[in-house]
């Protein structure tokens, strides 16, 4: 049986007091929508999932158009209710409709399956995916028709409850599964007699049974999966809940992770196994971490690979970036794009490398600028050594060649080929290509004067004493 998944996008989401359209708000380096039309497309395919959206729809619409799903466009906001009459022309050719909705992102396919097939055995006319979390406030309560009954007689909005039904729990999620026919032919008898002045789509239950048809309810293996995502507090209390479950799931796989409530890690990040991942480290995008590396505490490391055996040592930001097994960066390395690190390399202590390959076991373990460069095998770059890779107008690069010595504060202007083996002194200023196994020095000759300090201390003593006798 063909169904349609409907995604209610449309709305401002004003009690986030945000410019941005709420399901366009973030959770685990994700938008809410991304979420909810990942869990749809496990589902049924992406040309029967309906993003309805309104409010910033361009916005909304190119932000998940990579998904493939269409689009129906609610021009004026007038409820959920309404937003799924927008849909109406688009799905009443399906014979069910599952409604999901864009603030609700931690949802299972699992439970959207669930819902499907219990919608379909019941035989009803409208399924609600329901839940009883220990604060049910700001929700609609779904009244069953008694408390072990799959039936509803209907669903009330918060600020509609009576005093007795403030104690019920069950909670409407706001996502449901509907049989379109009876749907749209009631669908009009909506209205707009209520706090909100809106059309709500929670009014459906108590026509639909009103209209003699069955309206069930099923709960949620887990409240937290249906939890909505209203407030900025509440977005990050769901992006809390999102980390927690990514860093369970790569613990399972066999990561340690220390205090896990304090790591950000994105749900798209891969780490392998034995990897160690300390306190307050974020692994952010489409980052993928080998097998038996160490991350140490505030490293920021994002869409970025590491191979196995790979040590980052605290406070390193990694970004855009390749390091290749058993390389040891930081502490306080920053990778910057384009970072091809080798096989053993080091980068060390505040070293900053941009566009920058280094070769097998390369070394620059201290206060370094490092871009556009091209640095061999077995290299020691020594301490504050420099490209200078900008002219003002061009960027430049460095060649640096195999095994070749770079000693401390050097600075390299580039266009340079620093030929194979060669030497180049400390505290040079290189302007000119150095040929293999050649020494370049490229500074002031040191001139030395004997005595020099004795005599010019002997001189002030002197004027001091002029300046008291006076
Ligand atoms: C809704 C339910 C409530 C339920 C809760 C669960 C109604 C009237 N109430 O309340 O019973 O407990 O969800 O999270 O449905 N939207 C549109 N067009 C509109 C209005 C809303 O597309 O005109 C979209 C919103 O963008 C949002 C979703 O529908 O993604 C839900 O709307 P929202 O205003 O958040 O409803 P709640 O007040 O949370
Ligand atoms: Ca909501």
């Amino acid at each position: 049986m063909r169904f349609a998944i409907v995604i209610m996008a449309a709305g401002k989401g004003t009690r986030l007091k945000s410019k941005r359209a709420k399901v366009l708000h973030q959770i685990g380096g994700k938008t809410l929508l991304e979420h909810v039309i990942a869990a749809a497309t496990q589902i049924v395919p992406p040309e029967d999932v309906y993003v309805v959206v309104g409010h910033q729809a361009g916005a909304v619409q190119a932000a998940v158009a990579q998904t493939g799903v269409k689009f129906v466009t609610q021009a004026e906001q007038r409820g959920t209710g309404h937003a799924v009459q927008t849909a109406r022309q688009a799905v009443s050719s399906y014979e069910h409709i599952l409604v999901l909705s864009g603030d609700v992102p931690l949802l299972q396919p699992e439970t959207i399956a669930r819902m499907r097939d219990f919608h379909l055995s019941e035989r009803a006319a409208m399924t609600i995916l329901t839940a009883a979390p220990d604060n049910p406030h700001g929700y609609g309560r779904v009244l069953r028709k008694s408390p072990d009954s799959a039936e509803v007689v209907a669903i009330v909005e918060q600020k509609a409850l009576t005093p007795e039904q403030q104690g019920v729990r069950e909670i409407n999620s706001g996502i449901y599964a509907f049989a379109t026919e009876p749907l749209f032919n009631n669908i009009n008898e909506l209205t707009t007699a209520n706090a909100h002045g809106e059309y709500y789509l929670t009014d459906m239950a108590g026509l639909l049974v009103n209209e003699g048809h069955r309206v069930t309810a099923i709960q949620a293996a887990s409240a937290t999966e249906v939890l909505g995502a209203n407030t900025i507090a509440e977005m990050a209390e769901l992006d809390a809940a999102m980390r927690l479950n990514t860093a369970h799931k790569l613990m399972a796989q066999g990561v340690t992770i220390y205090r896990p409530e304090t790591t950000v890690i994105d749900s798209e990040v891969k780490v392998g196994a034995d990897s160690i991942i300390e306190p307050f480290v974020q692994l952010l995008g489409d980052t993928h971490i080998g097998e038996d590396c160490r991350i140490r505490s505030y490293s920021v490391i994002e869409n970025a690979t590491l191979e196995n055996h790979v040590l980052v040592r605290q406070g390193c930001i990694i970004s855009e970036s390749h390091v290749q097994a058993g390389a040891l960066l930081g502490p306080y390395a920053h990778l910057r794009t384009g970072s091809e690190i080798g096989e053993e390399a080091h980068v060390g202590n505040f070293v900053e490398t941009k566009k920058v390959r280094m070769g097998k076991g390369s070394k620059a373990n201290h206060l370094s600028y490092l871009g556009d460069a091209e640095i061999g095998k077995g290299v020691n770059v020594g301490a504050g050594v420099i490209t200078c890779n900008y002219d003002g107008v061009n960027k430049h690069r460095t060649l640096i060649e195999d095994g070749v010595f770079v000693g401390s504060d050097t600075t390299l202007v580039a266009p340079l080929v620093i030929g194979k083996g060669a030497y180049v002194a400390a505290g040079s200023c290189i302007t000119e290509d150095v040929p293999a196994d050649a020494l370049a020095l490229g500074r002031a000759r040191q001139t030395t004067k004997t005595g020099w300090a004795k005599s010019r201390r002997s001189q002030i003593q002197a004027a001091k004493e002029v300046e008291k006798s006076r």
